[in-house]
């Protein structure tokens, strides 16, 4: 047994679960020496959605944020959440693409890459787990958490070994949800401990009021390495609250040892902040409600209020239960996949369909039709028989790797985006999010020509 070590997360999942990712660089800046003083194990900072809200809502370069970090952040790891072969967009691309940003990541500032894929289907890491290694990152996979009859505590041991084996320097579990209960998390620590030599980190969400009580029984589980987010950014559908974890376990033999007062320091500076973004209706009270029902539906916090809208904007509030009571069926036709990004809406918005029309699957989204023929990589468990014979119609179902089908992309994308694109991290923006990144990058480099000769000596 020994020292807990801590993840803090405000700068990427704290307001990503709390604010919708809008938290400005010019936020973050003035208070990452303070941070980086504290002692924490990593602050994840990058990747998720905030790639996407950057370039979409706050009309901010992710690379430029990425690398002003950087400049500020001498001592601490610098870390990020990475979708596999999703990279940090929703579909999947091709290999060299996914390469390009790995190599590109590194070289701007980042120390620890946590890739995860939503299906837990190894082949859709493999590309990004070479990648970091070549690259010389620290390789962390994460296993979507997930409740189910296949996502047994041996399904999960058997994860951790094969993750292992393919040459990661740790391992999360990832309760994107909030749904891991306290006891059940102790024994599968445990078991997962047994069977592996490398740390195992955890990674939880306040959403179901549980969170707190699975860090404490993981910690004495033997558990290495936990995610928390500074009290202002913590709790509700973010994660347990830095400082709270950090008291917990002082003057224990897993104390954390961070700097408290520190901490006080980081909570405070973050106060007129977050009181900003809940007078601006960013921040809405609801995100604190405990949802225990979660615990049922697995659905994340996120994605309850994105269905509300969607309901409400087709004037139909009133099944919203119906729909809840849908998505467990939809998964289970589906073989149980996680809901976790991009599968999380996409069983959502099936529920919705399957509801609204008054008739299972009389619409299908394209998504899941992908999805059924294996585009996504291999469901969990078996597809219901009816379904997947509606949706092949005579096709061949895919069993490969799915990237395996796409030819390279980087230098098409290239060709395409001469006129805006000045450096391969701006390629790589345009190849994530083609139509917002190209509107940005043309404003961007419009606004300030000194500013473009800058760039092109700096990166090219
Ligand atoms: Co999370």
């Amino acid at each position: 047994m020994s020292k807990i070590k801590i993840t803090e997360t405000c700068l990427r999942d704290g307001h990503q679960s709390l604010i919708a990712t809008r938290l400005k660089t010019c936020e973050i800046l003035p208070i990452l020496s303070e941070m980086d003083k504290v002692g924490y194990h990593s602050m994840e900072v990058w990747g998720g959605a905030t790639f996407d809200a950057c370039i979409r809502y706050l009309n901010e370069d992710p690379w430029e944020r990425l690398r002003e970090i950087r400049k500020i952040v001498k001592n601490t790891k610098l870390q990020m959440l990475f979708r596999g072969q999703n990279i940090l967009g929703y579909r999947h691309y091709a290999d060299d693409v996914v390469e390009k940003f790995i190599e590109k990541s590194v070289e701007n500032g980042i120390d620890i890459i946590r890739i995860f894929d939503a299906l837990n289907d190894v082949r859709n890491l493999k590309t990004s787990i070479d990648a970091t290694k070549k690259h010389g990152a620290h390789l962390q996979v994460a296993m979507s958490y997930s409740i189910s009859p296949v996502h047994t505590h041996e399904y999960y041991v058997n994860l951790s070994k094969e993750i292992e084996e393919m040459g990661a320097d740790s391992i999360c579990i990832k309760d994107m949800s909030g749904i891991l209960l306290p006891y059940e998390g102790y024994e599968l620590v445990k078991e997962i401990k047994k069977n592996i030599s490398i740390p195992l980190e955890l990674h939880t969400h306040s959403t179901c009021g549980i969170g707190e009580m699975l860090y404490l029984k993981a910690v004495e589980s033997g558990v290495d390495i936990i995610d928390t987010a500074i009290s202002t950014f913590g709790g509700g559908t973010s994660q347990p609250s830095t400082e709270s974890i950090v008291k917990t376990f002082e003057k224990t033999k897993y104390s954390t040892d961070l700097d408290f007062d520190r901490l006080k320091k980081i909570a405070d500076y973050f106060k007129p902040i977050r009181e900003k973004y809940l007078n601006e209706g960013i921040l809405n009270s609801k995100s604190y409600f405990i949802n225990p029902q979660i615990i049922e539906t697995q659905l994340p916090g996120g994605m309850i209020s994105n269905m509300i809208n969607q309901m409400k904007a087709q004037g139909a509030e009133d099944k919203f239960d119906e729909v809840l009571k849908e998505i467990p069926r939809v998964r289970e036709d589906l073989g149980y996949p996680p809901l976790v990004t991009p599968l999380s809406q996409m069983v959502g918005t099936q529920a919705v369909m399957n509801i609204l029309s008054g008739e299972k699957y009389k619409m299908i989204s394209k998504e899941i039709k992908d999805y059924v023929k294996g585009l996504y990589g291999k469901p969990p468990s078996s597809i219901n028989k009816d379904l997947k014979r509606k949706i092949l119609n005579g096709e061949e179902e895919v069993l490969c790797r799915p990237a395996d089908l796409l030819e390279n992309e980087f230098e098409k994308f290239k060709k395409e985006s001469l006129e805006f694109a000045k450096s391969d991290e701006d390629i790589l923006s345009y190849i994530l999010f083609p139509q917002i990144a190209k509107t940005f990058l043309e404003k961007k480099y419009n606004q300030n020509d000194n500013q473009v000769i800058n760039i092109n000596l700096e990166f090219d």
